[in-house]
């Protein structure tokens, strides 16, 4: 199932799970850095399809799931009936109980309302608790975003007004983060390449599954003959010995309620 919200992405959890399984495999190593603890109570923000949820849960915490997405929630529910998963929108929720600890991987890049996202994280924890998240940081993907922009341009489209993403640096998320009354304990800013799968049509993949807001308003005969373009200006970048990489750059952050 394909779902259509606010910025104009589609979450298609099938093509998630099968082509672009490298986010929540990449993910395992944010667990490690929440360090999660039996009984304790943990909101997975933006939680997908929910496998890093079952990680967490995995640990003996209580584990919920939240995220926009019905068909990421379906998906989720339908893969891990044993655990919850809920319906929200990150960057205006409220909890009922607070938490011990908010995690997230690979889902903040998605809200631009970054104040607010830490805001209502911030009321979520208990005094003490831990909010702990990568997501894209300043230049992510930058030479992926600069080929859209570049072939959108060329058909007098503003690439920029349709870019769905946020990618701060370090100071920027840490002022955030410090101005909301958080304590920044780690964070760093650091380049993974990553690999898609496929071969030949790996940036497809990627394109289909998170570019989607830039073509939201051209022709499905348009959008081939610019991703075959992207595919050319990114080339000598992106792809060797028969496989794409894109240019990620993550921000990996744990940050203490005060
Ligand atoms: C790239 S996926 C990451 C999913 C999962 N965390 C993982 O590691 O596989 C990003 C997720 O963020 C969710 N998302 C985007 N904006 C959101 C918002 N404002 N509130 C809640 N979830 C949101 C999407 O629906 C999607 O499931």
């Amino acid at each position: 199932m394909v779902q259509h919200k606010g910025n104009g992405q589609s979450w298609a959890s099938g093509h998630y799970d099968g082509k672009l399984s490298f986010v929540s495999e990449l993910g395992r190593g944010v667990v490690d850095l929440l360090q999660p603890v039996e009984g304790e109570r943990i909101l997975d923000l933006g939680c997908g399809t929910g496998d890093l949820t079952q990680e967490i849960a995995a640990s003996g915490a209580h584990v919920t799931g939240m995220d926009l997405s019905y068909s990421m929630l379906e998906k989720a529910r339908t893969k891990y009936p044993q655990l919850t998963f809920v319906e929200g929108n990150a960057e205006r929720f409220t909890t009922e109980e607070p938490y011990d600890a908010v995690f997230s991987n690979a889902a903040l890049h998605w809200m631009k309302n970054a104040e607010e996202v830490v805001k209502c994280v911030h009321a979520a924890l208990i005094s003490g608790g831990r909010f702990v998240a990568e997501f894209g940081g300043q230049h992510n993907v930058e030479i992926a975003v600069q080929a859209i922009t570049q072939v959108l341009k060329e058909q007098g489209v503003d690439a920029a007004s349709l870019n769905p993403w946020y990618f701060p640096s370090i100071g920027e998320y840490s002022s955030l983060l410090e101005k909301q009354g958080f304590r920044v304990t780690y964070a760093l800013h650091f380049d993974r390449p990553t690999p898609m799968q496929d071969g030949e049509i790996g940036l497809r993949h990627w394109l289909n599954g998170f570019a989607g807001p830039f073509f939201r308003d051209v022709s499905p005969e348009f959008k081939e003959a610019a991703y075959d373009r992207i595919e050319q200006i990114t080339r000598p970048d992106l792809y060797d010995n028969g496989n794409w990489a894109v240019d990620y750059k993550r921000l990996r952050i744990r940050a203490i309620k005060m």
